[in-house]
């Protein structure tokens, strides 16, 4: 295992959520300068990732993004919003930070940049080249590629038979061109699936390269976006581990929303829970608001050293949800300790107040210590097997508890 790398799940920050396509090399440097500022980098926030729009817009003419894509050796030219793509990685690791960058496997991103396709080779050298540390790569066009290849590539069955099933070669083979590319650089590079979880993506990523992949579409900041996604998160649970992580997406908390920035749609309550969820699945952890206008509440959220301990546990489990009491779902994670992280998480419109006994249903026996995580405060120690536990859970909440057993 010598070799591997993303032992626990990334952590760090991502431009798309706040800045879309109006990001810029001054406000990635500005980001990361907010990151030592604020404190962040002391909690383990380290990454420092530039998403779409960096590179050159297939429209010449775009005023901020037209140019020309490629030189002669077909090596990327970033757009006139990033000058020195070295110098601002050179930048942000000396801040003690590391950084990440985005592209995908069409000939276009998503948002209309120039992609990797024809030029795999070329860009890994060249992202190894500038210190580059994390790849997120997003499938966008690529299903345009396998549509005009039906005949000529071997792998491509057909752009429907991906569909169907993004496991087949033709799904793969795209993210293990640039895996392999990426694995041959001087340079640890952490690499991210993004294709939205198709062809159940968690059970070959490792086969590509991959350390992470996205197990669902975009996260947007509303309520019925943060549930769903948790809902759907239980079916790739297995696949987690020291090295493979799924990617539920990024955090919406804080300032986000590009070209129309507000403080996060999400309650406060349907905060802690998102948080609390994220790192019960041992998920990425990549804030997406905006690190200059970082308020009390949100760096409060982002510093609880005891929360991000669950997300970061080396053991690599994932939780899943194992117990339910109406639309109270209790998720349980095995922690590398012993013990146990319990997210009780009302997914319902009313409170919860319940007098819970039925430990044997979470695996857990016994007489244990509890402590309640967020707040960082022993409960009690309980002997399973005779006392209750009272749980107030407020709506679109959650009680995140440590179960340990006890010493004699
Ligand atoms: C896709 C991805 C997003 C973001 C955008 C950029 O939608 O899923 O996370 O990277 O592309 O265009």
């Amino acid at each position: 295992c010598g070799d591997r790398i993303a032992l626990t799940p990334p952590m760090g920050w991502n431009s798309w959520n706040c800045f879309g396509h109006e990001v810029s090399a001054e406000k990635v440097k500005k980001a990361a300068e907010a990151m030592v500022k604020s404190g962040l980098i002391n909690y383990g926030w380290t990454y420092i990732n530039i998403d779409d729009s960096w590179q050159h817009h297939r429209d010449p003419n775009d005023p901020t993004r037209g140019g020309k894509l490629r030189d002669e050796q077909g090596y990327i030219i970033p757009n006139a919003q990033f000058p020195d793509m070295k110098g601002l990685t050179d930048y942000i690791h000396s801040l003690g930070l590391k950084t990440g960058i985005y592209s995908s496997p069409g000939p276009w991103t998503c948002g209309g940049c120039a992609g990797s396709f024809g030029y795999e080779k070329q860009d890994a050298e060249q992202y190894a080249r500038w210190g580059i540390d994390y790849l997120k790569y997003d499938w966008c066009s690529y299903g345009g590629v396998l549509d005009r290849n039906l005949d000529t590539d071997p792998y491509s069955v057909s752009s429907l038979a991906f569909q169907g099933g993004g496991d087949s070669l033709v799904g793969r083979k795209p993210f293990k061109i640039m895996g392999d590319y990426l694995r041959q650089q001087p340079r640890d590079i952490v690499y991210n699936l993004c294709q939205y979880g198709m062809g159940d993506v968690w059970k070959w990523g490792d086969s590509v390269g991959g350390q992470s992949w996205r197990t669902t579409n975009d996260i947007t900041d509303t309520w019925e976006s943060v549930k769903n996604i948790a809902l759907s998160q239980d079916r790739s649970a297995a696949w987690s581990k020291p090295g493979n992580w799924n990617d539920p997406d990024m955090l919406v908390l804080g300032i986000v929303g590009w070209g129309n920035p507000h403080q996060t749609k999400l309650k406060p309550d349907e905060q802690y829970l998102h948080f609390s969820l994220w790192s019960l699945f041992s998920a990425p952890l990549l804030i997406g608001c905006d690190l200059e206008k970082l308020d009390d509440f949100t760096f409060n959220l982002l510093t609880n050293n005891e929360v991000i301990a669950i997300d970061q546990d080396p053991l690599g489990k994932q939780a899943t949800c194992v117990y339910q009491i109406g639309e109270l779902r209790i998720y349980v994670k095995e922690l590398a300790d012993g013990g146990k992280a319990v997210g009780f998480c009302n997914f319902d419109r009313e409170k919860a107040d319940i007098s819970f006994h039925e430990f044997d249903k979470l695996g857990i026996t016994g007489t244990q210590t509890v402590r309640d995580l967020w707040r960082q405060k022993d409960i009690k120690t309980l002997d399973t097997r005779q006392e209750s536990l009272s749980l107030h859970v407020p709506a679109h909440g959650v009680l995140l508890y440590k179960f340990k057993p006890a010493h004699k």
